[in-house]
């Protein structure tokens, strides 16, 4: 490790030996201090220069003349030796000074700086100016710290960066310290600020969406000017996802640089892209600072949520690639060593009642399926119509012996049970409300606004928080629980928190939040096997931060085999097919009373973390057949479709006919979905050229239909040059196909 203290180099080794470990401290002069070729992170002290080796992309910044710290460049890889010192970017006139032109890596406001500021402070004497300076660096190998402090006040920021050698991704966040006597507001404390130049017609992409409509992709020409993505809802939301990609002009699904970012925050959250009149551009990120104010007290700090950025030249398809290859192995629980997700039922969609009979019921015909874990939704609980969201004990008139029974059942059955909990939200009729109204976030003075009967309970409060975790853990610790769907079916209402001092009323953004990880992560401390389904009325919280924390997601209420199909492309745009929870459920469906055969629903559902929500009891002997046989061969490629290589074939956005390819990740086994939505004109789909296959290998294909007539054996060239032809016919017409590789 080195620590730059601004007047000496110090290395520093860390030796460990056994349990113990041995610090070896050497000076040297900052003339002679090396920069390791084999490093992640360089740093060149005569150029003050740090340099990320980060995947296929280099990423540089530098201190310059002026002693901030510089954005140098983020691109194709490049020799770290052939990058400059920083030195600022001459101002073009006097609206237009150097320190607006020039880019920071982390810029407050102050001066004249006109751009969007990660920092914005106010001070009590009236200031309202932060210029931040470079002080120190503590550098060790994959991890970099530099402490900025302001030019005015000792108001300091430690900048960190890490950088993930599987996959390139580069982190970055903050801690802001209050070192001055006097307390300090913060106004506005973003993650980090990346800036790219993508040149011409770059294309900005992200996801929007809405209650059963999530994860749309959507593309447009980065315009001049300011584009923001965020939630102001308290929680992540299907509004926007927190993600962006900039792919520069002509780049698509296969080709072309993308730069590409994701925040792991699941309370109100910004992205702000900037495009200047020169086509610079910046992504500023973080906590949204509307409404945001945080009082920090002499010596208090504040830590921004980490954002993650990276860059590819292999298009649209490769950044997700790498985003999944990222979650998989550094952010999901139990990282590349996670159990694959199991086989689950889940009867909420068949409307299966909740009560002992009836669930012990569609547990034994699960089982006989070949179902994996058994999930029990909302209504288990409290003792209201509205089902009293709030009162966390078993309905007793439901389950009158308690879950025991049932739970004991599943497990002779041979599957793990499931709870639906919603932690965060409070019926106006529960007992909770009534004897703890002033659990509700909301303001003084005001009347308290609930929508659909219920309130958001007020989790930035450490005694709401305390109580949340007692009853979710005696509830895990009395009752043989393998996962918690935790469902959150609101955004927030009234964002007071009238108990809080006046001035730390609005911390609520941000100690929420901080609650909820707390509580995540103190109930996997205490119950190591527990896992858990984040889920807000579909995919409501889905974001880097909360998926550190659980272990599936669930992309929508909309199952609907033809909308799921663009759904889950756009999940999958981000996130990994691992976690993406997909239910078969009954047609017709409920949005669109679209009737789609049941072999199509389940190769669609396949295509992720394959589950179940069918009425078991109306299957046809036939359809049970169908059944058994999906799940069996969906255990022999779940490895390939969760962990494996996604290729995104044919969007289905694009055409009447769309197509993924998952590739394991030694190259053996090669799974091929196509789906036909509509057939016009008898015409044919077109041949579907594979991807990521070896070219010396030879595959042999098996499929479940006839969809691929006379091939046994095809070479990786042929599959990826010519193609296959797939027969598909009709409307809602869908195949599989599994290729093994035969040669080494
Ligand atoms: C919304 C979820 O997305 C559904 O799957 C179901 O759990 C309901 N909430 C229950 O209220």
């Amino acid at each position: 490790m080195y620590i730059d203290d601004g007047h000496h180099w110090r290395l520093i080794r860390r030796l460990s030996r056994g349990c113990g470990s041995m610090l070896l401290l050497v000076t040297i002069s900052a003339a002679a201090a090396p920069a390791r070729a084999a490093d992640a992170i360089q740093y060149f002290p005569e150029k003050k220069l740090w340099v990320i080796n980060a995947g296929e992309a280099t990423y540089a910044f530098g201190v310059n003349e002026r002693n901030e710290l510089q954005s140098l460049y983020w691109g194709a890889g490049i020799r770290a030796e052939d990058l400059p010192a920083a030195h600022s970017v001459a101002g073009w006139s006097s609206f237009d000074p150097s320190t607006s032109a020039t880019p920071q890596e982390y810029p407050g406001w102050g001066g004249a700086f006109y751009g969007e500021p990660v920092l914005k402070a106010t001070f009590p004497d009236g200031n309202r100016e932060v210029i931040l300076h470079y002080v120190a660096q503590k550098l060790a190998n994959d991890f970099l710290e530099i402490t900025l402090q302001d030019e005015g006040s000792a108001l300091t920021v430690e900048l960190r960066y890490r950088v993930y050698p599987d996959s390139g991704i580069v982190e970055r966040s903050s801690r802001i310290e209050n070192r001055t006597s006097d307390p300090v507001i913060l106004e506005s404390a973003q993650s980090a600020a990346w800036t790219l130049l993508p040149g011409a017609h770059a294309r900005l992409q992200y996801l929007t969406g809405e209650w059963a409509g999530e994860w749309q992709v959507q593309s447009e020409e980065l315009p001049v000017g300011q584009r923001a993505l965020e939630s102001r809802r308290g929680s992540t939301s299907a509004e926007v996802n927190p993600w962006f990609a900039i792919g520069q002009a002509g780049a698509t699904e296969e080709r072309g640089q993308v730069w590409f970012g994701a925040l792991a925050w699941s309370g109100s959250w910004r992205m702000t892209v900037e495009r200047s009149a020169r086509s610079q551009v910046r992504v500023t990120g973080g906590i949204n600072a509307f409404d945001f104010s945080y009082a920090l007290a002499p010596g208090e700090s504040l830590e921004t949520p980490p954002f993650y950025a990276g860059l590819t030249a292999g298009g649209m398809g490769q950044a997700s690639r790498l985003l999944h290859r990222f979650e998989l192995a550094d952010i999901i629980p139990g990282g590349l060593h996670a159990r694959l997700r199991p086989i689950l039922y889940n009867g909420w969609e068949a409307q299966m009642p909740v009560n002992e009979a009836a669930q012990i019921g569609a547990a034994e015909k699960a089982a006989r399926l070949g179902v994996e874990r058994f999930v029990v939704d909302a209504g288990w609980f409290g003792s209201k119509d509205d089902g009293g969201v709030g009162d966390w004990y078993v309905n007793p008139q439901k389950f009158p012996h308690g879950l025991k029974p049932l739970i004991d059942r599943v497990h002779a059955l041979g599957m793990d049970f499931g709870l639906w909990v919603e932690p965060e939200s409070v019926s106006g009729k529960s007992e909770l409300y009534r004897e703890h109204p002033g659990w509700i976030m909301t303001y003084p003075n005001r009347r308290p606004i609930n929508v659909d009967g219920s309130f958001v309970l007020n989790l930035a409060r450490d005694d709401v928080k305390e109580w949340t975790f007692a009853w979710l853990d005696r509830l895990v610790s009395e009752n043989d629980i393998a996962l918690l769907k935790w469902d959150y079916n609101r955004n927030w209402i009234q964002p007071g928190w009238p108990q809080a001092p006046v001035g730390d009323q609005k911390k609520i953004w941000v100690r929420y939040v901080q609650n909820l990880y707390e509580i995540l992560d103190r109930l996997r401390a205490r119950h190591p096997r527990l896992e858990i389904e984040t889920c807000s009325g579909g995919g409501g919280r889905v974001d880097l931060g909360i998926l550190r924390r659980t272990d599936q997601a669930w992309p929508s209420d909309n199952t609907d085999a033809l909308d799921r199909l663009s759904i889950q492309s756009g999940f999958s745009q981000v996130y990994t097919p691992h976690l993406m929870i997909d239910w078969v459920t009954d047609a017709p469906d409920w949005l669109h009373a679209r009737a789609t055969p049941l072999k199509y629903r389940f190769l669609v559902a396949m295509t992720g973390a394959l589950a179940l929500g069918v009425d078991l009891n109306k299957l046809t002997p036939e359809d049970n057949a169908l059944a058994t046989k999906m799940i069996a061969l969906y255990k022999e490629i779940r490895l390939t479709v969760q962990n494996g290589k996604l290729y995104r074939l044919r969007s289905p956005g694009d055409a009447n006919f769309s197509a993924t390819e998952y590739v394991s990740d030694d190259g053996r086994q090669v799974v091929v979905f196509a789906f036909l939505h509509a057939q016009q004109f008898g015409t044919s789909v077109p041949r579907l050229s594979l991807r990521g296959l070896d070219t010396s290998a030879v595959y042999r294909l098996r499929t479940i239909d006839q969809a691929v007539e006379g091939i046994d054996t095809a070479s990786g060239t042929d599959l990826m040059h010519r193609g296959l032809q797939l027969k598909l016919r009709g409307d809602y017409d869908s195949t599989l196909l599994i290729l093994t590789r035969i040669t080494e």
